[in-house]
């Protein structure tokens, strides 16, 4: 039993679960390492065109238990291995969270074993961990996903300082909304993505918005895109959008990405920081990788962005910030509740 306890301080086997909205994602760090991942994306929502959440927490009940077995299975650890399991409890849809939170609540009970509760944001931002060379604290971090835009300080210790954030829209929503106004479907961003290399990025201007020395504001460039396709009949727009999609797409990306990283130059500059992060969903962004790999030539810092499938929602960054928090001391009672509106 001892050498047991000596083998979990020094590389805990950790389970972390991921539910909070339409991703039922699984995911065993072992010793620092990622030893398996697996996300099953929900593909339901596609025909609503967003997050329906009563059928996004009736998906996860099906899904969480294939999920954390396949998981296992591929990381080759018996349940009887693990040493904790982290659990995302916050933010996120309460339906969904449940779901996520209960399992791993009977599960850690069942094993006798601690539970992690995880904040999802600091999951994202603990997502850059999984790279091979991860940040040195404190880092400046770019938190940007479908519901959260932050400008965040992150300090060792579970730290944070937000130095700003969206004051409407968060820029994957942005994305998202966009996507709806062009009828591309849901989630929006990847397809943007997808359709803005071969678009023209300066091919209409659209509005970059500075609320705030490090704030962010995305609904007015929703709205602008939205009156540019106003100004056109049915017809005309299905002619236009016929040429000029790619275009359009293109131009709004370059809008968001300039805004984005315009903060982030600021608050680098301000804080004299050598190291950032860009993490979240809308980190997998192609454009966005490219143009914040140039500006941290420019500016000198280290850059640290995730692989693009743990930009997006997953389980192995849970299982990450798990860890650190089990060497941080850190775990949770088993009466946590889900909280839906859970902040950093
Ligand atoms: O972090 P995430 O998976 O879930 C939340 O915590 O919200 O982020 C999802 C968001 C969606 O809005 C999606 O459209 C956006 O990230 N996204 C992207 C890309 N891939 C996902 N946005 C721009 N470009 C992408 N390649
Ligand atoms: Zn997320």
């Amino acid at each position: 039993m001892e050498n047991r306890n000596l083998d979990a301080a020094l590389s805990p086997v950790i389970l972390g679960i991921e539910s909070s909205c339409d991703d039922t994602a699984a995911a065993v760090v072992a010793g620092g390492r990622l030893r398996s991942t697996i996300v099953s994306s929900q593909h339901i929502h596609t025909v609503f065109g967003g997050v329906v959440p009563e059928l996004a927490s009736r998906a996860h009940q099906q899904l969480v238990v294939p999920i954390v077995e396949q998981a296992l299975h591929e990381a080759g650890v018996r349940r009887e291995d693990l040493d904790a399991i982290a659990v995302t409890y916050g933010p996120g849809l309460a339906g969904s969270l449940l779901v996520g939170l209960s399992f791993a609540k009977a599960y850690a009970y069942g094993l006798d074993i601690p539970l992690i509760g995880v904040n999802h944001l600091e999951g994202h931002i603990y997502s850059v961990f999984l790279n091979e060379d991860g940040p040195a604290f404190p880092f400046l971090c770019l938190v940007v996903s479908g519901g959260h835009t932050q400008l965040v300080l992150v300090e060792d210790g579970f730290r944070h300082t937000i130095l700003g954030s969206t004051l409407d829209d968060a820029a994957g929503e942005a994305f998202d909304k966009v996507a709806k106004l062009l009828d591309l479907g849901y989630p929006g961003g990847p397809v943007i993505d997808r359709l803005a290399r071969e678009g023209n990025p300066t091919f209409h201007d659209f509005p970059r918005s500075r609320p705030g020395e490090y704030d962010f504001s995305f609904s007015g460039l929703k709205t602008s895109v939205l009156y540019f396709l106003n100004r056109f009949s049915e017809e005309e727009r299905r002619a236009f959008l016929k040429d000029h999609l790619a275009d359009l797409c293109a131009s709004f990306q370059q809008a968001v990405v300039d805004v984005l990283l315009a903060a982030l130059e600021r608050a680098i500059v301000a804080t004299g920081a050598r190291e950032a992060a860009i993490v979240g969903g809308v980190s997998a962004n192609t454009r966005l990788r490219r143009s914040a790999g140039d500006l941290a030539r420019k500016l000198g810092v280290r850059l640290h962005v995730p692989a693009p499938i743990h930009s997006v929602d997953n389980g192995a960054m849970i299982a990450m910030t798990g860890q650190f928090k089990l060497a941080a001391g850190i775990t949770s009672p088993l009466t946590l509740t889900a909280q839906p509106n859970l902040s950093l």
